[in-house]
């Protein structure tokens, strides 16, 4: 029996690796749909980030790096973290086999984004970059790291230790730190944040690695806001076409992906009073607001309603 199992273990592995072989030119980006040249996934995606800029963004949107009308500059002036990371995000996205499944769509909100929430914009996408690729490129040989949820863990067991990670510090799960440190170069630094600080850093590091992840959340337990908010983060599972949650390992510790009741929150006592959940968007069409515990007047971060999910999944366990 445990021979029969290492066989077709070996035979699982070899038809994954086999699956594994890209199917676009060097000159195209893989996505669900199929083929799309560089130039024109680098376009689109440029368009939707343009297009649904906040306000805040709006005004300093030549920063960012977008040029509509002014001549870009010839000695760096041009480059600005938003359109400066949409090159390494289709980079990721040729590299890594597991972001193949992913629809163009999903990849332009929740790959490609620049910030989540109304957090400081900085330029973590090549020092995360760097840092992930580097824990991918050294991991034992014996790690499964073939679909979406084992890079998720493999990367959740690394990032958050400066001997495994690269980074410049370790980071920890520090209480009260939200408004005043949750952008993920603030996290680095201090080497610790709350729950949404946590939530940022690890959702970034996923998106370098071509997993598209997004800040979700309640801002009231059980609707009232003296019981206090929560945030975590969502994954999008290209083999479901559904997103799952779960929480960084300085927040939580051994949640998984795959089942909803392993997280400490979720519980039909925390659902009681019809507790309400979001998840955070950038496209500026959604007419749902994510609600930021932190900065209740601003209506501007659009999100998804998940109530019904986390009501459904959570009153279950
Ligand atoms: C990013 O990719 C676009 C499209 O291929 C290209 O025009 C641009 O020069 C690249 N930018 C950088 C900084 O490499
Ligand atoms: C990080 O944590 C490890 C223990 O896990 C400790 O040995 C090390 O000194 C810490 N590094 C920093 C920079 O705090
Ligand atoms: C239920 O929520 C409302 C606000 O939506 C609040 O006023 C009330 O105190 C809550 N009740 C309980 C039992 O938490």
């Amino acid at each position: 029996m445990v021979r029969f199992g290492v066989i077709a273990l070996a035979a699982l592995a070899i038809s994954l690796s086999d699956a594994a072989e890209p199917t676009c030119s060097t000159d195209e980006v893989q996505f669900a749909e199929g083929c799309v040249k560089y130039e024109d996934a680098f376009q689109q995606t440029y368009d939707f980030l343009y297009s649904n800029l906040p306000s805040w963004d709006k005004t300093n949107k030549q920063s960012l790096g977008f040029h509509d009308s002014v001549t870009p500059d010839t000695d760096g002036l041009d480059d600005g973290i938003a359109t400066l990371g949409l090159n390494i995000s289709l980079d990721a996205q040729q590299k890594y086999s597991w972001a193949w499944d992913l629809p163009q769509d999903i990849f332009q909100e929740y790959v490609a984004t620049y910030a989540h929430v109304n957090e400081a914009r900085v330029d973590w996408r090549p020092m995360l970059s760097t840092a992930t690729s580097s824990i991918l490129d050294n991991a034992p040989s014996d790690t499964a790291l073939d679909t979406v949820e084992d890079v998720v863990y493999y990367i959740n067991s690394q990032m958050w230790h400066t001997e495994t990670s690269g980074l410049i510090n370790n980071v920890t799960f520090k209480s009260s730190q939200t408004p005043l440190i949750y952008d993920p170069m603030s996290t680095l630094v201090f080497g610790y944040a709350s729950c949404t600080g946590v939530s940022i850093l690890f959702a970034d590091a996923l998106k370098t690695v071509g997993i598209a992840a997004r800040v979700s959340g309640t801002p009231a337990w059980n609707g009232v806001y003296e019981n206090g908010n929560h945030n975590w983060i969502e994954v999008y599972l290209p083999e479901t076409g559904e997103w799952a949650f779960m929480e960084s390992n300085p927040a939580g510790g051994g949640e998984t992906l795959s089942n909803p009741c392993d997280k400490w929150f979720c519980s039909p006592a925390k659902m009681a009073n019809g507790t309400k959940f979001y998840s955070s968007r950038f496209d500026s069409t959604s007419s749902t607001v994510y609600p930021m515990a932190w900065d209740l007047e601003n209506l501007e971060v659009p999100g998804d309603d998940r109530t019904d999910y986390y009501q459904d999944a959570c009153n279950k366990c």
